[in-house]
Protein backbone atom coordinates (compact mmCIF):
# COMPACT_ATOMS: atom_id res chain seq x y z
CA UNK A 1 0.00 0.00 0.00
CA UNK A 2 2.76 2.36 1.21
CA UNK A 3 4.81 1.24 -1.72
CA UNK A 4 2.72 1.66 -4.00
CA UNK A 5 1.46 5.13 -2.52
CA UNK A 6 5.10 6.52 -3.24
CA UNK A 7 5.40 5.13 -6.80
CA UNK A 8 2.23 7.26 -7.29
CA UNK A 9 4.05 10.60 -5.62
CA UNK A 10 6.76 9.39 -7.85
CA UNK A 11 4.57 9.49 -11.05
CA UNK A 12 3.44 12.61 -9.79
CA UNK A 13 6.21 14.40 -9.81
CA UNK A 14 7.72 12.46 -12.94
CA UNK A 15 4.80 14.12 -14.43
CA UNK A 16 5.20 17.59 -13.60
CA UNK A 17 9.16 17.36 -14.49
CA UNK A 18 8.20 16.15 -18.03
CA UNK A 19 8.66 18.19 -21.03
CA UNK A 20 6.97 15.56 -23.62
CA UNK A 21 3.47 15.09 -23.77
CA UNK A 22 2.17 11.72 -24.46
CA UNK A 23 -1.77 12.20 -25.10
CA UNK A 24 -3.68 9.34 -22.72
CA UNK A 25 -7.15 9.61 -23.78
CA UNK A 26 -9.84 7.93 -21.80
CA UNK A 27 -13.43 7.29 -22.79
CA UNK A 28 -16.02 9.18 -20.68
CA UNK A 29 -17.79 8.92 -17.51
CA UNK A 30 -20.03 5.91 -16.75
CA UNK A 31 -23.13 4.97 -14.69
CA UNK A 32 -23.91 1.53 -14.24
CA UNK A 33 -26.33 -1.14 -12.75
CA UNK A 34 -24.36 -3.27 -10.26
CA UNK A 35 -23.73 -6.60 -11.21
CA UNK A 36 -22.98 -5.88 -15.21
CA UNK A 37 -20.06 -5.62 -16.78
CA UNK A 38 -18.56 -2.26 -17.48
CA UNK A 39 -15.21 -1.95 -19.88
CA UNK A 40 -13.04 1.88 -19.49
CA UNK A 41 -11.08 2.01 -22.23
CA UNK A 42 -7.33 4.07 -23.16
CA UNK A 43 -5.89 5.21 -25.91
CA UNK A 44 -2.82 7.49 -27.17
CA UNK A 45 -2.60 10.07 -29.53
CA UNK A 46 -0.77 9.12 -32.80
CA UNK A 47 2.49 8.38 -33.34
CA UNK A 48 3.60 6.60 -30.20
CA UNK A 49 4.84 2.86 -30.36
CA UNK A 50 3.86 1.13 -27.59
CA UNK A 51 6.77 -1.06 -27.58
CA UNK A 52 8.69 1.61 -24.81
CA UNK A 53 5.61 2.58 -22.83
CA UNK A 54 4.30 0.24 -19.74
CA UNK A 55 0.08 0.55 -18.71
CA UNK A 56 -1.49 0.82 -15.35
CA UNK A 57 -4.59 1.46 -14.41
CA UNK A 58 -5.33 3.23 -11.33
CA UNK A 59 -8.15 4.23 -9.12
CA UNK A 60 -9.57 7.03 -6.44
CA UNK A 61 -12.46 6.03 -4.15
CA UNK A 62 -13.41 9.63 -3.88
CA UNK A 63 -11.77 12.97 -4.23
CA UNK A 64 -9.98 13.05 -0.86
CA UNK A 65 -8.99 9.19 -0.68
CA UNK A 66 -5.61 7.90 -1.86
CA UNK A 67 -4.68 7.15 -5.81
CA UNK A 68 -4.55 2.88 -5.53
CA UNK A 69 -2.77 0.65 -7.99
CA UNK A 70 -4.74 -1.83 -9.49
CA UNK A 71 -3.24 -3.21 -12.46
CA UNK A 72 -0.17 -2.97 -14.62
CA UNK A 73 0.88 -5.45 -17.77
CA UNK A 74 2.74 -7.04 -15.21
CA UNK A 75 -0.32 -8.44 -13.77
CA UNK A 76 -3.21 -8.64 -16.30
CA UNK A 77 -5.98 -9.82 -13.89
CA UNK A 78 -6.89 -9.30 -10.11
CA UNK A 79 -9.91 -10.37 -8.81
CA UNK A 80 -12.90 -8.82 -11.00
CA UNK A 81 -10.27 -6.74 -12.88
CA UNK A 82 -8.75 -7.31 -16.05
CA UNK A 83 -6.51 -5.80 -18.63
CA UNK A 84 -6.29 -5.99 -22.05
CA UNK A 85 -4.25 -4.54 -24.91
CA UNK A 86 -3.94 -4.25 -28.78
CA UNK A 87 -0.40 -2.81 -29.48
CA UNK A 88 -2.01 -2.17 -33.01
CA UNK A 89 -4.50 0.36 -32.47
CA UNK A 90 -2.69 2.20 -29.32
CA UNK A 91 -5.23 1.07 -27.08
CA UNK A 92 -6.52 -0.79 -23.82
CA UNK A 93 -8.78 -0.85 -21.71
CA UNK A 94 -10.04 -2.27 -18.04
CA UNK A 95 -12.81 -4.65 -17.62
CA UNK A 96 -14.57 -5.15 -14.49
CA UNK A 97 -17.11 -8.06 -14.10
CA UNK A 98 -19.85 -7.89 -12.35
CA UNK A 99 -19.32 -4.23 -10.56
CA UNK A 100 -20.62 -3.51 -6.92
CA UNK A 101 -21.03 -0.10 -5.46
CA UNK A 102 -17.30 0.32 -4.05
CA UNK A 103 -16.06 0.56 -7.68
CA UNK A 104 -17.69 3.47 -7.70
CA UNK A 105 -14.75 5.37 -8.53
CA UNK A 106 -12.19 7.97 -11.02
CA UNK A 107 -10.36 5.41 -12.99
CA UNK A 108 -7.02 6.64 -14.14
CA UNK A 109 -4.92 5.36 -17.10
CA UNK A 110 -1.46 5.44 -16.78
CA UNK A 111 1.14 5.15 -19.57
CA UNK A 112 5.20 5.47 -18.36
CA UNK A 113 7.40 6.46 -20.59
CA UNK A 114 10.76 4.09 -20.67
CA UNK A 115 14.09 6.12 -21.99
CA UNK A 116 17.12 4.23 -21.96
CA UNK A 117 18.79 6.38 -20.67
CA UNK A 118 17.37 8.92 -18.54
CA UNK A 119 14.81 6.86 -16.89
CA UNK A 120 10.80 7.20 -16.31
CA UNK A 121 8.17 8.96 -17.48
CA UNK A 122 4.51 8.74 -16.37
CA UNK A 123 1.61 10.37 -18.33
CA UNK A 124 -2.10 10.38 -16.46
CA UNK A 125 -5.36 10.03 -18.38
CA UNK A 126 -7.94 12.56 -17.27
CA UNK A 127 -9.68 9.95 -15.78
CA UNK A 128 -12.88 8.27 -16.23
CA UNK A 129 -15.53 8.47 -13.31
CA UNK A 130 -17.45 5.08 -13.02
CA UNK A 131 -20.49 5.35 -10.57
CA UNK A 132 -22.58 1.86 -9.77
CA UNK A 133 -26.24 2.84 -9.07
CA UNK A 134 -27.11 1.62 -5.47
CA UNK A 135 -30.30 -0.45 -5.61
CA UNK A 136 -33.55 1.71 -6.00
CA UNK A 137 -32.44 4.75 -6.13
CA UNK A 138 -33.65 6.23 -9.34
CA UNK A 139 -30.90 9.12 -11.92
CA UNK A 140 -32.64 12.38 -10.73
CA UNK A 141 -31.30 15.68 -12.30
CA UNK A 142 -30.61 18.97 -10.26
CA UNK A 143 -32.29 22.22 -9.05
CA UNK A 144 -30.20 25.38 -9.68
CA UNK A 145 -30.41 28.47 -8.02
CA UNK A 146 -28.50 31.57 -7.79
CA UNK A 147 -29.05 33.60 -4.99
CA UNK A 148 -28.05 37.21 -4.72
CA UNK A 149 -25.45 38.92 -3.03
CA UNK A 150 -25.86 38.86 0.82
CA UNK A 151 -26.55 42.58 2.04
CA UNK A 152 -23.87 41.71 5.09
CA UNK A 153 -21.14 41.69 2.40
CA UNK A 154 -21.78 46.21 2.23
CA UNK A 155 -21.70 46.93 5.79
CA UNK A 156 -18.48 48.10 5.91
CA UNK A 157 -18.54 50.54 2.98
CA UNK A 158 -14.59 50.95 2.75
CA UNK A 159 -13.87 47.27 2.19
CA UNK A 160 -16.32 45.17 1.20
CA UNK A 161 -18.23 47.43 -1.18
CA UNK A 162 -15.45 46.11 -4.01
CA UNK A 163 -16.87 42.57 -3.86
CA UNK A 164 -20.12 40.89 -4.17
CA UNK A 165 -20.47 37.27 -3.96
CA UNK A 166 -23.07 35.24 -5.89
CA UNK A 167 -23.86 32.15 -4.65
CA UNK A 168 -25.03 29.26 -7.11
CA UNK A 169 -26.15 25.84 -4.99
CA UNK A 170 -27.45 23.10 -7.21
CA UNK A 171 -29.26 20.22 -5.10
CA UNK A 172 -31.87 16.66 -5.43
CA UNK A 173 -29.35 15.55 -8.00
CA UNK A 174 -27.92 11.70 -8.10
CA UNK A 175 -25.40 10.64 -9.18
CA UNK A 176 -22.94 13.41 -8.23
CA UNK A 177 -21.65 13.55 -12.32
CA UNK A 178 -22.01 17.35 -12.37
CA UNK A 179 -19.59 20.05 -13.51
CA UNK A 180 -20.54 23.53 -12.41
CA UNK A 181 -20.17 26.95 -14.52
CA UNK A 182 -20.60 30.79 -14.55
CA UNK A 183 -21.35 32.80 -17.60
CA UNK A 184 -21.81 36.90 -17.72
CA UNK A 185 -24.47 37.86 -20.63
CA UNK A 186 -25.26 41.63 -21.24
CA UNK A 187 -28.29 41.70 -22.17
CA UNK A 188 -28.77 44.63 -24.83
CA UNK A 189 -33.08 46.19 -24.62
CA UNK A 190 -32.76 48.27 -27.32
CA UNK A 191 -31.04 45.38 -30.13
CA UNK A 192 -32.05 42.46 -28.59
CA UNK A 193 -28.85 41.28 -29.08
CA UNK A 194 -27.33 39.41 -25.72
CA UNK A 195 -23.53 39.35 -25.82
CA UNK A 196 -21.62 36.99 -23.50
CA UNK A 197 -18.90 38.95 -21.74
CA UNK A 198 -17.36 36.28 -20.02
CA UNK A 199 -17.99 32.52 -21.41
CA UNK A 200 -16.84 29.83 -18.51
CA UNK A 201 -15.82 32.58 -16.12
CA UNK A 202 -12.97 31.07 -14.35
CA UNK A 203 -11.47 34.11 -12.08
CA UNK A 204 -13.43 34.62 -8.89
CA UNK A 205 -15.00 31.17 -8.84
CA UNK A 206 -14.94 28.71 -6.12
CA UNK A 207 -16.90 25.26 -6.29
CA UNK A 208 -17.08 22.83 -4.06
CA UNK A 209 -14.49 19.70 -4.69
CA UNK A 210 -17.21 17.56 -4.36
CA UNK A 211 -20.63 17.10 -3.92
CA UNK A 212 -22.13 16.92 -0.78
CA UNK A 213 -24.10 13.95 0.14
CA UNK A 214 -27.74 14.25 1.94
CA UNK A 215 -29.84 11.73 2.33
CA UNK A 216 -29.80 9.98 -0.94
CA UNK A 217 -29.05 13.25 -3.07
CA UNK A 218 -26.24 15.25 -3.58
CA UNK A 219 -25.58 19.17 -3.47
CA UNK A 220 -22.93 21.19 -4.62
CA UNK A 221 -22.44 24.98 -4.01
CA UNK A 222 -19.77 27.32 -6.36
CA UNK A 223 -19.49 31.04 -5.68
CA UNK A 224 -18.86 33.91 -7.73
CA UNK A 225 -16.86 36.72 -6.78
CA UNK A 226 -17.81 40.15 -8.64
CA UNK A 227 -16.87 43.65 -8.18
CA UNK A 228 -19.59 45.52 -6.90
CA UNK A 229 -18.81 47.70 -10.16
CA UNK A 230 -20.03 44.88 -12.20
CA UNK A 231 -22.94 44.15 -9.92
CA UNK A 232 -24.66 47.36 -9.96
CA UNK A 233 -24.98 46.87 -13.91
CA UNK A 234 -28.68 45.72 -14.05
CA UNK A 235 -28.29 44.81 -17.51
CA UNK A 236 -25.62 42.20 -16.71
CA UNK A 237 -27.36 38.82 -16.37
CA UNK A 238 -24.95 36.18 -14.05
CA UNK A 239 -25.79 32.58 -15.13
CA UNK A 240 -24.60 29.59 -13.38
CA UNK A 241 -25.05 26.41 -15.48
CA UNK A 242 -24.90 22.88 -13.69
CA UNK A 243 -24.14 20.25 -16.37
CA UNK A 244 -25.40 17.07 -14.90
CA UNK A 245 -24.25 13.20 -16.89
CA UNK A 246 -27.39 11.31 -16.29
CA UNK A 247 -25.56 7.75 -17.73
CA UNK A 248 -26.11 8.50 -21.28
CA UNK A 249 -26.39 12.23 -21.77
CA UNK A 250 -24.61 15.41 -20.88
CA UNK A 251 -27.64 18.57 -20.03
CA UNK A 252 -27.10 21.65 -18.82
CA UNK A 253 -29.62 23.07 -16.14
CA UNK A 254 -29.16 26.79 -15.00
CA UNK A 255 -30.46 29.90 -13.33
CA UNK A 256 -29.84 33.12 -13.08
CA UNK A 257 -29.84 36.73 -11.76
CA UNK A 258 -29.28 40.14 -13.14
CA UNK A 259 -27.58 42.64 -11.94
CA UNK A 260 -28.94 45.48 -9.16
CA UNK A 261 -29.51 49.16 -9.76
CA UNK A 262 -26.68 51.38 -8.65
CA UNK A 263 -26.37 51.78 -4.82
CA UNK A 264 -26.67 55.63 -4.89
CA UNK A 265 -30.43 55.21 -5.19
CA UNK A 266 -30.66 52.56 -3.04
CA UNK A 267 -28.92 55.34 -0.42
CA UNK A 268 -31.88 57.78 -1.38
CA UNK A 269 -34.63 55.68 -0.82
CA UNK A 270 -32.86 54.50 2.08
CA UNK A 271 -31.84 57.57 3.54
CA UNK A 272 -35.69 58.54 3.32
CA UNK A 273 -37.11 55.28 4.75
CA UNK A 274 -34.25 56.03 7.95
CA UNK A 275 -35.45 60.10 8.32
CA UNK A 276 -39.30 59.13 8.29
CA UNK A 277 -38.65 56.19 10.51
CA UNK A 278 -36.27 58.33 13.06
CA UNK A 279 -39.47 61.09 12.71
CA UNK A 280 -42.15 58.66 13.57
CA UNK A 281 -39.86 57.38 16.63
CA UNK A 282 -38.86 60.95 17.80
CA UNK A 283 -42.71 61.85 18.01
CA UNK A 284 -43.43 58.17 19.84
CA UNK A 285 -41.11 59.15 22.31
CA UNK A 286 -42.67 63.04 23.10
CA UNK A 287 -46.02 61.33 23.11
CA UNK A 288 -44.99 58.89 25.49
CA UNK A 289 -43.09 61.22 27.40
CA UNK A 290 -45.61 63.97 28.07
CA UNK A 291 -48.19 60.86 29.11
CA UNK A 292 -45.83 59.94 31.60
CA UNK A 293 -45.26 63.05 32.86
CA UNK A 294 -48.88 64.38 32.97
CA UNK A 295 -49.28 60.49 35.23
CA UNK A 296 -46.39 61.66 37.83
CA UNK A 297 -48.13 65.30 38.15
CA UNK A 298 -51.64 63.30 38.92
CA UNK A 299 -48.94 61.03 41.36
CA UNK A 300 -47.75 64.53 42.87
CA UNK A 301 -51.17 66.62 43.05
CA UNK A 302 -53.08 63.43 44.75
CA UNK A 303 -49.59 63.14 47.20
CA UNK A 304 -50.34 66.58 48.30
CA UNK A 305 -54.34 66.48 48.36
CA UNK A 306 -54.30 63.19 50.75
CA UNK A 307 -51.11 65.02 52.76
CA UNK A 308 -53.67 67.93 53.11
CA UNK A 309 -56.32 66.38 53.89
CA UNK A 310 -54.50 64.24 56.99
CA UNK A 311 -53.06 67.69 58.18
CA UNK A 312 -56.85 68.74 58.96
C1 LIG B 1 -30.95 11.03 -19.83
O1 LIG B 1 -31.22 12.15 -20.64
C2 LIG B 1 -31.75 11.84 -21.91
C3 LIG B 1 -31.84 13.13 -22.71
O2 LIG B 1 -32.47 14.16 -22.00
C4 LIG B 1 -33.08 11.12 -21.77
O3 LIG B 1 -33.59 10.79 -23.02
C5 LIG B 1 -32.86 9.88 -20.92
O4 LIG B 1 -34.10 9.25 -20.67
C6 LIG B 1 -32.21 10.23 -19.59
N1 LIG B 1 -31.91 9.03 -18.85
C7 LIG B 1 -32.22 8.88 -17.55
C8 LIG B 1 -31.79 7.62 -16.92
O5 LIG B 1 -32.84 9.72 -16.92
Amino acid sequence: MIANMLITVLYLSLLLNSGLTINVLQSGDQVSQPGVKVILECSLGPGFSMQFLFMYWYRQNHYAAPIEYLLSELDFSEGHFQMSIDQDKNYFSLEIDEVFLNDSSIYYCVVEHVHCDSGYEAHFGQGTKLTVLEPGQAVKSPKVKVFRPSSKECRNPIDNEREKTLVCVASDFYPDHVSVYWQIIQLNVTSGVNVIRGENVTRGVTTDEAALRKDKVYTITSRLKVSAEDWYKPEWNFECIVRFFNGTHDTDYKDSISGEQGPDILTREKYLRITRQAKLSYSVLIIKSSVYGAFVAFLVWRLQSSAEKQNH
